[in-house]
């Protein structure tokens, strides 16, 4: 257990002191839409209502039922990846497809490409099944994009897979076509398979992004997403994996059918609502897009004008990686419990996602209302200014 680590739930205990003591704590480490006000659509509680008074209360099939299961591969399909209904499966959220996928892809002490700064989630399940994670970098220099020699170059006969989170968490960054065309070339070129974490991929600001797998149907390639974040329903716990049609997936199709039989299913009634989802009214995405945009417009000018913080402005989701210039012996998680013990405000240091401690990254989660968000960034530009003693 050693390496499966959740920064992001673990810095809740000592938030927990802080509000015991009596200050408000302002949660900004969970990307969680609905604890922030915005409402899950009506028509999927509905789906979701209509199961449970239809009796849909008992165990489903291990993948998921036919008519999720068929709207997931018509969603990939109509955005350019070709999946088939049998090659898709549901799950508890992205991140129980994530476990199956990595679970059926790789042994012990293989290795796994993954970014840096990565959703920590990939870094605890690889350590979990005694296999390596090996970084490639994200550079803020240049929009967080993916340093590709790097990729490159960190490929070994060990390589198993490559993690491409896109649009990323934690950096709000959206990869280039090219970057994503290096980076399925490479893959191709070792026989290695991609795992696409696409969770945020309608939740560009200028419109949905599209599918890796749009580039390359025929490339080894393995996709999740959920209802979580684009239909607004965490809590639902109910995502989706698409294996692309390479015959060099054909065994992970097999492994993950077999995994999934030994966690029986996932929760059946919130499977009605994908459906609805996939092929129902997605109006609600282009208002959330447009609340997003704005508050990425406030976080970017307002962190990036505090002196010894700079910010890359993301292009999409609700997050987004500032840097603080910190004195030397300092650390991120020094600057992170810091600033939740004399503001409140609650963030995630950025060595929770792989980087190194003395470089000063953090998370914030910016779906608060633009108000708040710019109450939070006067407290944030206060603690600092007397942090870095400026
Ligand atoms: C990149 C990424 N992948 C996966 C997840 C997990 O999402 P889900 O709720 O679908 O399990 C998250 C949640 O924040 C995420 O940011």
């Amino acid at each position: 257990m050693d390496g499966f680590s959740y920064a992001i739930r673990n810095i809740v205990v000592e938030a927990d002191r802080v509000e015991a003591q009596g200050t408000r704590v302002r949660y900004l480490n969970v990307g969680d839409p609905v604890a922030f006000g915005f409402q899950t659509p009506p028509h999927l509680i509905a789906a979701v209502e209509r199961a449970l008074r239809d009796g849909h209360n008992g165990y489903g099939p291990s993948a998921g039922l036919r008519v999720a299961r068929e709207a997931v591969a018509e969603e990939f399909t109509s955005r350019g990846f070709r999946i088939t209904a049998d090659r898709t499966f549901i799950t508890a959220g992205t991140s129980e497809a994530i476990d199956l996928a990595l679970s059926a892809i790789v042994d012990e002490g293989q290795e796994v490409l993954v970014p840096r700064p990565t959703y920590p989630l990939y870094t605890a399940v690889i350590a979990k099944l005694g296999a390596r994670a090996r970084f490639y970098r994200c550079d803020p220099s240049r929009g967080w994009a993916p340093d590709l020699d790097e990729l490159a170059a960190s490929v070994t006969p060990a390589t198993r897979a490559i993690v491409v989170v896109d649009p990323n968490n934690p950096t709000g960054a959206s990869y280039s076509t090219a970057a994503r065309r290096a980076i399925v070339e490479i893959a191709e070129q070792h026989g290695i398979v991609i795992l696409a974490d696409e969770v945020y991929g309608d939740l560009g600001y200028s419109g949905p992004v599209a599918s890796i797998g749009s580039l390359e149907p025929d490339a080894a390639i393995v996709s999740f997403s959920s209802l979580s974040k684009a239909y607004l329903a965490p809590g639902w716990r109910t995502g989706w994996i698409g294996i692309g049609r390479s015959p060099r997936l054909d065994p992970v199709v097999g492994a993950v059918a077999k995994l999934a039989d030994g966690r029986l299913c996932s929760t059946v009634p919130m499977q009605f609502a994908v459906a609805e989802a996939l092929r129902g009214d997605r109006s609600h995405q282009a208002t959330f897009r447009a609340a997003l945009k704005e508050r990425a417009t406030i976080t970017a000018e307002r962190l990036g004008s505090i002196p010894g913080i700079t910010c890359v402005a993301p292009v999409a989701g609700f997050y987004a990686m500032p840097q603080v210039d910190l004195p030397p012996g300092r650390t991120d998680e020094d600057y992170v419990l810091g600033l939740l013990r004399a503001t409140g405000v609650l963030c995630v240091y950025g060595s929770g996602f792989g980087m190194r401690p003395e470089d000063g990254f953090l998370r914030i989660v910016f779906l608060a209302s633009p108000d708040e968000l710019r109450d939070i960034y006067d407290l944030i530009a206060d603690f600092t200014a007397q942090y870095l003693d400026i």
